[in-house]
Formats: structure tokens, sequence, C-alpha cells
């Protein structure tokens, strides 16, 4: 699995026998024109699919789509860690995900991105892979061609995982609901993340191995870039009940990612305790320093949370951002 593809193998032949492309691997001399076929925060790994090294050990395989000695179209894909993409409890699969996929403009609409497609899902199945799985959004200019040339594909039909929004904190705290950051109830205690006791994270975290807490909305991802000065949580009868985890987006330098909103089952609803604890955590980034170089906050919400907050996110917070938009996820099932 880690081997890198070979440099200079002809992987496949267009289609049609004057079908003036072919896909191969990439090549040293392709690097500056393969920069314009993928997005920003990709481009610093075009570098490694010619060696297979990558600095967190997740290979990342290219193929690219060259007319003559031209690229016009690149597919990336990275190997994943255990990830449940059967939905069945079981993390051993072995999968990779489709990171990007682009064809230049002069060369679309010719079959090129569903032939690029078809040698990534070829290369990830010969070296063992089961599943190819994707995430994006629907901010993506292109998202419904994209969705199309899944379809063509035969990907499962794209579920949405994620509604995001992106507002300036200040507009965001013009929403009445959120103007005022009110005390907890009774019985509970607000604290800031940095606060939280060593015996906490270690129930936390075993919540977390168990499934007692979704992966996703885990308080410990993204831990290095966690504001634990603007992060909250909320303590219950010794227990840590609700949070509302910011970090710094590395994808976008001007805005602090409002990246797990978490109630405890048992608790949503009756409390409104998700709306608390994202108005405190609001509060504290337009009160701080950080707020000058990021006065941005790109919220995300997922789908799995209780009808009741997928309302007040729709109904509460978007109306006060700039932007509002979904992650999606597809995955397909490999033939081997
Ligand atoms: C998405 C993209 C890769 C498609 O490339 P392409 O080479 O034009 O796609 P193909 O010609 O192979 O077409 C694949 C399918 O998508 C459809 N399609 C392509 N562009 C489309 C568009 N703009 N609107 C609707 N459908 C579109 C094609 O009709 C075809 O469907 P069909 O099999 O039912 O006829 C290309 O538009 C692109 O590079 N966009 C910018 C980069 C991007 O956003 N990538 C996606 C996320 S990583």
């Amino acid at each position: 699995m880690n081997k890198p593809l070979p440099r200079e193998t002809r992987l496949e032949a267009a289609s049609a026998d004057d079908a003036p492309w072919v896909i191969s691997p990439p090549r040293p001399a392709d690097m500056a024109a393969l920069a314009a076929l993928t997005f920003p925060s990709y481009r610093p790994l075009l570098p490694c699919c010619l060696t297979g090294e990558v600095p967190n050990g997740l290979m990342v395989l290219a193929l690219v789509a060259r007319a003559g000695d031209t690229p016009v179209g690149l597919v990336m894909a990275q190997w994943q860690q255990h990830i449940d993409v059967a939905g069945d409890g079981s993390p051993s699969h072995i999968a990779a995900q489709l990171i990007s996929v682009c064809v230049a403009p002069a060369w679309r609409r010719s079959g090129i991105a569903v032939r690029l497609m078809r040698a990534m899902e070829d290369e990830v199945c010969k070296r063992g892979g089961m599943y190819l799985t994707t995430s994006y959004t629907t901010r993506m200019p292109a998202w419904r061609a994209f969705e199309q040339l899944l379809a063509t594909c035969h990907w499962a039909t794209p579920t949405p995982s994620l509604l995001m929004s992106q507002g300036r904190v200040a507009d965001v705290l013009a929403s009445p609901t959120l103007a005022q950051a009110h005390e907890a109830p009774p019985g509970f205690e607000l604290f800031d993340w940095s606060q939280r006791r060593a015996d906490e994270v270690a129930r936390l975290q075993l919540d977390v191995e168990n499934g007692a807490i979704p992966g996703t909305l885990s308080p410990f991802a993204d831990v290095e870039e966690i504001e634990p000065n603007i992060s909250v949580g909320l303590r219950h009868q010794g227990e840590v009940v609700a949070w509302m985890i910011v970090t710094r987006s590395p994808l976008m330098q001007n805005a602090l990612c409002y990246r797990s909103l978490y109630v405890r089952p048992q608790l949503r609803a009756a409390y409104a305790l998700g709306p608390l604890v994202l108005a405190h955590a609001l509060h504290r980034h337009n009160a701080s320093p950080v707020k000058a170089e990021r006065p941005v906050g790109v919220f995300g919400m997922s789908v799995e949370m209780s009808t009741k907050m997928i309302n007040f996110f729709r109904k509460r917070l978007s109306p006060y951002c700039f932007s509002t938009y979904e992650s999606r996820t597809s995955v397909k099932r490999l033939n081997n």
C-alpha cells in the first residue's frame, strides 16, 4: 500500500481512438501545471505523489490526464485511517478519500473526469482499498457537476452531514437569541475549556472510544488548533454534559471554526443547552483579541443533532451569516 505509482507507466489509454489525452501518474515536470488543477490546501501534497511520502503517514495517490505533455486533469486520493465507512461498527475497512478532481475548463464535458475517477478507483482497488469516500460542500462552485460525476460513476447518493454557515461574529450576536449570554440553569456550571479536569478528560476520551460520543463531535479532534479560552464546557452533577469547541481554522485565516457543539442526549431539548454554550463561546470570541485577526465564525451543525437544534441553527443563526451551505459525503464500494 505504501509504494508510489510507477512514474512513467501509462495506466490507461482514452477509450475513443481519437481521444487526444491519456491518463498516467504525475511527473516532476508537471508540478507547476498541477497546482492549477487542485485546491490551494492540497497543493503541498503534490510533491508527495511522486515520492509516496507524506508527513502524517497517509499516502497520497494522484493521476493526471494529459494532452501531449500538458496536464489537463488531475484526481487525488488519500488513504484513510480506521474508518467505519460501511456503518457496521467495524473500523477495519481499508479506504481512501477522494480529495480533489479537476479538469481544465477548455477540456470539460468530454468525459475526462469520469475516466480519471475510474482510473483512481482501479488504482485504490489494486492496492487493497475496499472503499473510496468523499466529502465536499455545496459552497464549491462546481458541486452540481461533481454530484453528476459521482452519479455517473455509480457512487452512493450523497448525504448531508453538516449544515454550515459563515458569519462575522459581531453580526451573529445581533441574533436576539444569542445577543445575551444567559446564566447556566441551576445545577449546571459553565467553564473555560482550559479549566477541564484530568478526570473529565479521561471520561470523555472513554466515551469517544466506546462510541457514546460520535467521533465527529469529539472535543479532542483538531486538538492543537483549539482556542481553550473561547471554547466552553458545561458541567452537571460532576460530569461534562455539553461543549462548544472553537478552533483556529487552518483553511480560513480570518475565521474561528465552531468545530463541535455537543449536548448529552438525555439533556437535549429540556434546557436549550446548545444555544447556551454557543452564545457563551460567541461572546468570548467577540471580546477576545483573536477577533481582530479572525472576525469570522464558521459554524457547523451535525444533521444528527436534534430537530430542535437544527431548527435553531436555520432560524436563529444562519440568517445572521453571509453564507450558508451543506457539507455532504458519499462513498463507493470497490469491486475487490
Ligand atoms: C467537476 C468536474 C471535475 C467535471 O469534469 P468533466 O471532465 O467536465 O466531467 P465529465 O465530462 O467526465 O462529465 C461527468 C458527468 O458530469 C456531467 N457534468 C459535467 N459538468 C457538468 C456541469 N457543469 N453541470 C452539470 N453536469 C455536468 C456530465 O454531463 C457527465 O454526466 P453524464 O455522464 O450524465 O453525461 C469539472 O467541472 C471541474 O473540474 N470543476 C472544477 C473543480 C471542482 O470543483 N471539482 C470537484 C470537487 S473536487
